[in-house]
């Protein structure tokens, strides 16, 4: 009986921060300015409110995202608990009711091979500072997104790692003659906005029209940023990539 009675307060207290999660996780991915509104209840997009939905929608749409709108999927972006505790909370706040036969899959996922729990910590190692992954690279929510996303690489081989993506960094000049390797992100009729490469901690800057020119053959390369990891420890990181590609 007492059992059964901490099992309660146990589930009782999970809820609760599951909840608190779910409305932490939409209001900052979900209500910002032009999407669902703050609550799910105003902006652009439909609101979430009163329409009861089903868990098995939520779910999907939230992964998936729909295809030619603005509604992104969230698979690559949020990790699996972040999900789970928005997917919850939207069929809550939409009237709808929780399937515990959804809520209990996907919170089950398949477990994390050994190596693969290595290359995860490899992956965001402090140990290696500035020179980790993780500074360059976002996987399961976590890290800054300067370099590709990685989930979508078919071959991640050691060697495939150092090679990186050759010819997507260029070096940048000023015209006040100032040089860098640059990774441009946005490129508008008046503005360009990159990442400055020159210290090992990337730096987003933004210039005006014709402030800044560029050529092929940059001071950076990608052999160089992973130049702390090892081999095997390439390896290992490579097993974490996989099965978060492949969960
Ligand atoms: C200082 C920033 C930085 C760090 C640290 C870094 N990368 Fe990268 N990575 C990039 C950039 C920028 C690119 C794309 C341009 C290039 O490779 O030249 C890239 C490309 C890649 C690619 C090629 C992806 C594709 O689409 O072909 C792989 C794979 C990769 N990185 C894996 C890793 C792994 C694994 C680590 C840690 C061991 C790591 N990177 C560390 C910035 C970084």
């Amino acid at each position: 009986m007492r059992a059964v009675w901490i099992g309660l307060i146990f589930a009782a207290t999970a809820a609760a921060q599951d909840e608190a999660l779910g409305a932490s996780v939409f209001n900052k991915s979900c209500a910002v300015g032009y999407c669902h509104g703050s609550g799910g209840t105003a902006g652009r997009a439909p609101k979430l409110t009163g329409r009861n939905f089903e868990h098995g929608y939520v779910h999907k749409v939230t992964l998936d995202g729909i295809p030619n709108t603005g509604m992104p999927g969230w698979k690559d972006r949020l990790n699996s608990q972040e999900l789970n505790a928005v997917i919850a909370w939207v069929v809550k706040a939409s009237g709808g009711v929780l399937d515990p036969k959804i809520a209990g899959a996907a919170a089950a996922g398949p477990p994390m091979p050994a190596d693969a729990k290595r290359g995860k910590d490899l992956f965001f190692d402090a140990v290696r500072g500035e020179f980790r992954c993780s500074t360059c690279h976002a996987v399961d929510g976590m890290g800054i997104a300067v370099g590709p996303n990685l989930l979508t690489a078919s071959n991640l081989d050691p060697a495939v790692i150092r090679a990186g993506k050759p010819a997507t960094v260029r070096q940048g000049r000023t015209r006040g003659g100032e040089t860098f390797a640059a990774l441009v992100v946005d490129q508008k009729p008046d503005s360009i906005v990159l990442f400055d490469l020159a210290l090992p901690l990337p730096v987003l800057r933004t210039f005006g029209k014709g402030e800044v020119t560029f050529s092929s053959g940059p001071s950076w390369r990608h052999s160089d940023a992973v130049a702390k990891y090892g081999d095997p420890e390439l390896a290992a990181i490579s097993a974490y990539l996989q099965w978060l590609a492949n969960r």
